[in-house]
């Protein structure tokens, strides 16, 4: 893998498991000196271990990105120890099940909250930073249910579409100030997300992607390392579906 994010310092929210693990790894790998959030701790410090390994520098520092104040310090966090914030993955999400009719409105707040509002807050306090140093990349974890229905799926749905949404008007008020701010919509990806989804309904949703197989997190983590490194210089307000072609038909 090419080096393009050498010496950049790059923040992974979700860094715990799945697509943003694989993420973190990958910018990583890219040069970037990464930090690495979730709520888990002894995941994400395995994942700093192994990028320390592989001669790469990484703090963690355990968030949820639920609360203001958790990512406000995530952020003064990764300046602290590295001096900057160039690149951000706002990745952390959580599933929802359930028909529209039957949702709590506790689980319906929190889908919200973690998966809608914890992007927002992410991009509050990584833009800020980004205004002082003058420029950035960002991007946002969306979904294939954030431009197509799901039955059974309508808050996690809408939260995605929030994203994409949010992803437009925050990269409309911020590329005047070299703050790329994209998203990616990821189809089935082999995670522990997936594997909350019942077998023959998944069956049926990876048999939907004309490719014909569910994808895996590196390839999601492949083009985040684009988007975020100077190769992506005109890509403003994109919300990329990397899907297997789910959303073509
Ligand atoms: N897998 C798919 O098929 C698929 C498809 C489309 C979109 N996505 C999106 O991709 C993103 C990553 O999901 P994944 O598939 O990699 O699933 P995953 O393996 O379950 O990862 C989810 C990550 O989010 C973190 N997280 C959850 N709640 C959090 C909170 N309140 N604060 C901070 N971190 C939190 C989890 O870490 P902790 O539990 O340690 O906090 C974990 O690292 C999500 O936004 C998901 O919606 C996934």
């Amino acid at each position: 893998m090419l080096r393009q994010l050498y010496g950049k310092v790059a923040l992974v929210t979700g860094a715990s498991s799945g697509i943003g693990r694989a993420t973190a790894l990958a910018l990583a790998q890219s040069g970037a000196k990464v930090v690495a959030a979730s709520r888990r701790i002894t995941e994400g410090e395995e994942i700093v271990r192994q990028i320390q390994e592989a001669g790469g520098e990484a703090i963690f520092v355990k968030t949820d990105v639920s609360k203001a104040a958790e990512v406000e310090a995530l952020v003064n966090k990764t300046v602290d120890t590295y001096g900057r914030l160039d690149c951000a993955f706002n990745n952390a999400g959580i599933p929802s099940t359930g028909l529209l009719t039957d949702i709590l409105e506790e689980d319906w707040d929190h889908v919200i909250n973690v998966n809608l509002k914890g992007t927002w807050l992410c991009l509050k306090y990584e833009i800020r930073e980004m205004l002082i140093q003058g420029g950035g990349a960002i991007v946002n974890v969306a979904s294939i249910g954030g431009v197509v229905g799901f039955a059974g799926y309508a808050s996690y749905c809408a939260s995605k579409a929030g994203v994409i949404a949010l992803t437009r008007s925050a990269a409309m008020e911020y590329a005047k100030f070299g703050i790329r701010i994209n998203a990616v919509s990821p189809g089935a990806i082999e995670t522990e997300m997936l594997a909350t989804i019942p077998a023959h309904q998944l069956a049926q949703m990876i048999a939907m992607h004309p490719i014909g197989r569910s994808g895996k997190p590196e390839e999601i983590a492949e083009a985040v390392v684009w988007l975020c490194s100077d190769s992506a210089s005109f890509v403003v307000g994109h919300n990329m579906m990397i899907d297997g072609g789910y959303t073509v038909h």
